[in-house]
C-alpha cells in the first residue's frame, strides 16, 4: 500500500520535495545579508531552479499526460505560467523586489505541487513504479547553464507579461533599497 504524508514510499515526491527544500535554503542564504546578493550563490540558485522547472516541464508533466491517455493535467497550465514567471524573474540583475517576488511565488507554487491532490501526488499515482526510473535517469535532471543577467527593455517587458499571465505583481520591497548590491562573480557560471 502506498504511504502518504511524509514522502516515504513515494520516490518522485521525495526527490522533488527535497529539491524544493534545497532551493528554499539556497534562496534564504542568498538574502542572508539584506544589503548584498552573493552572485555565485544566486547563480547556483538560478541554475537549480531552472533545472527543477525543466524536470517538471520536460519529464514530469509529459509523463503524466502520456499516462492519462494524452490528456493534459488540469493543473498543468497554471504551473507552466508560474514557471514562465519564475524563469523571467531570474533574468534581470536581482533586486530586493525580485527576490521577494520569487520567494512569494514559490511559496504558493510549491504548496500547489506538494499538497494533497497536487502535482506530485497525482504523478506518483499515475507513474507508480516508473518513478524510480524517472528520478534516477541521467537525463532526468540535466545541468542548466544560466545566462548573464540582462536588464534591457525586452527582458523587462517579457517579465511584466509573464507575471501578468501568471496573475502576479512584482512585490515592492524597499527594505534593502531599490537595488541590492550584487557581489561580483568569482567566475562566470556559463555564457
Ligand atoms: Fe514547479
Ligand atoms: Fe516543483
Amino acid at each position: 500500500m502506498r504511504q502518504r504524508g511524509n514522502g516515504m514510499g513515494r520516490p518522485l515526491t521525495r526527490f522533488l520535495l527535497d529539491d524544493h527544500r534545497r532551493l528554499d535554503a539556497l534562496l534564504r542564504s542568498v538574502v542572508a545579508d539584506p544589503l548584498k546578493v552573493d552572485q555565485p550563490e544566486y547563480n547556483q540558485c538560478r541554475a537549480g531552479l531552472l533545472r527543477h522547472i525543466g524536470m517538471e516541464e520536460k519529464i514530469l508533466l509529459p509523463a503524466a499526460q502520456r499516462l492519462s491517455g494524452g490528456q493534459s493535467l488540469a493543473i498543468a497550465a497554471k504551473l507552466r505560467r508560474d514557471h514562465a514567471a519564475l524563469a523571467s524573474l531570474l533574468m534581470p540583475t536581482p533586486t530586493a523586489s525580485i527576490i521577494t517576488t520569487i520567494r512569494a511565488i514559490l511559496a504558493d507554487h510549491n504548496a500547489l505541487e506538494e499538497g494533497p491532490g497536487g502535482l506530485y501526488e497525482i504523478c506518483d499515482d499515475l507513474v507508480g513504479q516508473e518513478t524510480d526510473q524517472l528520478v534516477t535517469s541521467p537525463c532526468a535532471a540535466p545541468e542548466v547553464a544560466v545566462m548573464p543577467h540582462s536588464d534591457g527593455p525586452t527582458v523587462v517587458n517579457a517579465l511584466q507579461r509573464a507575471l501578468e499571465r501568471a496573475g502576479y505583481n512584482l512585490i515592492e520591497d524597499q527594505t534593502a533599497g531599490e537595488k541590492l548590491k550584487v557581489l561580483p562573480n568569482e567566475k562566470e557560471v556559463s555564457t
